[in-house]
This record gives structure tokens, sequence and C-alpha cells, in this order.
């Protein structure tokens, strides 16, 4: 990848705008670009989107799931996921599973690959994951939580990190438990996204509870869940005590909320200096990192095709332009339909309902 054509200037000079208000934190022993940071998403956080949200101003990111278990059986597919680009500065790899020596075998073979550092997921609540015991079950067992924790950290010789949820249910929301077992376990910090494991994708995270855990805990803590526009983002960001936040749906339907969210004047105009010609540069860019990491046409196809329909929400006609992506059975026609819907849009603002709910499932 070394020859990923540069931004133009104007939109180097537009994202430097935002670039002062970076600040380098440091949770635990790992150095991260900003305190906002992107989730890791199932099917989307793969080296092309990484690469990029890291471009576009992420402090640090997280792959996507990975199960140990696939690691452990050598599945080619499973190796593949767990792969990082040299040009990746601040990225994490998260797997999951249940039994500790699975894990800490996966464990050694995913460090390996050179990731900053190891998490563990201790929040999906997608059934075929929790019936096994893995992602948010993890957290209904917490006295097998430090035997895991251990066996982990006795393979590997980087951080390791977890991200919860607020408990199973309403009845039993332990987080706090939880980490004051993963201070105790040497785990570097901990993720939380603000919801239950029965709540799934509803209601809304509850950050109360976040920030009161913060009176509490040891050891840094990431803030997560409906972090969905820029406005927001920066709000929390202004009164929040947590360490750092991470950013998951947000960042699907805005890539420059990581660094229009860092100057709170700005932020509270709520309007954007990022218009359709700039989202182009961003398509261009993520179509040279999904061709230099997939070989299948099709595969980047796929990727593209999800992720420019993304970024067109909210912008006129963004439904009419979907109908027409997903009918594109050709990158370079996807590409074509892109650039003709992205260039026309002029100085067009996006409007987003946030109210209505946006992508109400996923792995954590
Ligand atoms: C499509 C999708 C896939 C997800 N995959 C993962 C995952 O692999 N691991 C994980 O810990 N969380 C996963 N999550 C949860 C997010 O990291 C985050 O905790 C959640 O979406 C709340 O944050 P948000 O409101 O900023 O989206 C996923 C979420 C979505 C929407």
């Amino acid at each position: 990848m070394n020859h990923v054509a540069p931004f133009s200037e104007k939109l180097t000079k537009k994202m430097n705008n935002f670039r002062n208000y970076a600040h380098p934190i440091k949770l635990g022993q790992i150095s991260f670009d900003s305190k906002l940071l992107l989730a890791p998403m199932a099917g989307i956080c793969n080296i092309p989107y990484r690469l990029l949200m890291e471009d576009l101003g992420a402090g640090g990111t997280v792959s996507e799931l990975i199960s140990c278990h696939g690691i452990n059986y050598g599945n080619e597919r499973t190796l593949e996921m767990l792969k990082i680009h040299p040009l990746e500065r601040n990225v994490g790899i998260q797997l999951f599973g249940e039994d500790p020596d699975s894990m800490a075998r996966a464990a050694e073979v995913a460090e390996s690959f050179g990731p900053k550092f190891l998490d563990i997921n201790m929040g999906c609540p997608v059934a075929k994951v929790v019936t096994k015991g893995g992602g948010s079950a993890l957290m209904k067992e917490v006295q097998s939580l430090a035997p895991l924790f251990e066996k982990m950290r006795s393979k590997m010789k980087i951080p390791l990190s977890i991200k919860i949820r607020t408990g199973w249910d309403g009845n039993t929301r332990n987080a706090l438990e939880v980490i004051k077992i993963a201070q105790d376990s040497g785990i570097e910090w901990v993720a939380i996204h603000g919801r239950t494991r029965t709540q799934q994708y509803t209601g809304l995270a509850d950050w109360d509870f976040i920030e009161n855990l913060n009176q509490e805990k040891k050891i840094p803590l990431i803030g997560n869940g409906d972090l969905h526009h820029p406005f927001g983002v920066s709000e929390r960001l202004q009164k929040t005590q947590c360490d750092a936040l991470m950013i998951a749906r947000g960042a699907l339907r805005n890539p420059f909320i990581f660094l229009e969210s860092l100057d709170p004047d700005y932020a509270s105009t709520k309007r954007s200096i990022f218009l359709g010609e700039d989202y182009w540069e961003v398509i261009k860019r993520l179509r040279q990192y999904c061709e230099e990491t997939f070989k299948e046409e099709r595969t980047i196809l796929v990727q593209l095709r999800k992720l420019v329909v993304w970024f067109a929400a909210g912008f006129p006609h963004a439904a009419s332009f979907r109908s027409q992506i997903f009918a594109s059975q050709v990158l370079q026609d996807c590409m074509n339909i892109s650039e003709d819907y992205f260039l026309s849009l002029g100085s067009s603002q996006k409007f987003i309902n946030y109210d209505e709910v946006f992508m109400s499932s996923g792995h954590g």
C-alpha cells in the first residue's frame, strides 16, 4: 500500500481544522491518537475499513469478533481475519469463545499477527454465541472470569482488554463486579456498551450507569452506545469521566465523525463542512484499500456497496441511489454510480432522523 493516492488539498485542509483538537491518550500501556475509537463491528471492521477510519481520525480500532475455535482449527477464513496491515497504527484483535484453554491458545496465535492488544468479546447478545457460553454469557459466569483472564494473559505479551455490556438483564447489571475482577486480573481497560444483553439494541444506552462506574473503577473505562452524531459525541466528550469513547454505527453514516466531534463549537452548529465531493474521495480510497486486501472482485463489490449506501444516508435522493447501487453487479458500475451521485450533491447537507432505529443488531 505504498501508493495510496493522497486526499486532495481541499479535503486535507478541512480535516486539518480538527486535528489540532485530537490529543493522544494512553489507556494502560497503549497509546491512541485520540479519545475517540472505532468500536468493533462484525463484517465491517476489516483492514480496509479500519485503515480508512484511522485516516479519518479514529484514535484506534478493533477488529470484528473472531472465533477462538476457528483459530485453533486453523480455519483459513478465520486466520485471514487476523491479518493486520503494516499501516495500521493502533489496532486490536477481538476474540470470542468461552473456555480458558481455547481462548489462551487462540490468543497466542492472534498475538503473532502483530496487534497492539487483544480484546475479549463479553457483549455479544447473539444466541449462537451465548448458548455456547461466549459473548455476553461470560458476564453470567463471574466465577469463571479470573481464571479465563489469567490463563490468556499467561500466554500473551501484549495487553488484554475486555468489552462488556451493563449486565445480562435489568436485574443483573453486574458490570461493576466484572470490572473489579478485570482490574484484579491485570486487564488493561474495559469498554462498556450501555445496554444489557436482553435489551439487545432496544431502548437507549444508559450513560448515567456508565458514568457512575467511573466513581469506582481503577482501570481505564471506555464508554460506548448511541454516540451517533458529532454533536452528541462532542457533548459526551465534554462531560464524560470515561477515559475514552467508542463509536460504532455513527461511523457508518458519517465517516468524518471522529474529526467533527472534536471541536465543540463546530459540532454545536450541527452543520458539516464535509460534502458529497469529500465522500467521493473517501470512497475512492476505500476502493483502493479493498483492492489491496481482497482478491475477489465480488468481495470488493459487496464491501463497497454497503458502505457507500451508508455514507449516502441523509443526503438527498439517498433511497434511489441505494436501489441503483444494490442493482450494480460490477465494481466499476458501483463506482460510476457513486461518482455521479456524490459529485451531484454540491453543497447539500445530510438530514438524518436520529430517533429512527438504525441497525438494531450486532455482536456486542
Ligand atoms: C453491525 C454490528 C456489528 C457489531 N459487531 C461487534 C463485534 O464484532 N464485537 C463487539 O464487541 N461489538 C460489536 N458490535 C457492537 C458495537 O461495537 C457497539 O458496542 C454497539 O453497536 C453500540 O455502539 P453504537 O451505538 O455506537 O453503535 C456490533 C454492532 C453492530 C451494529
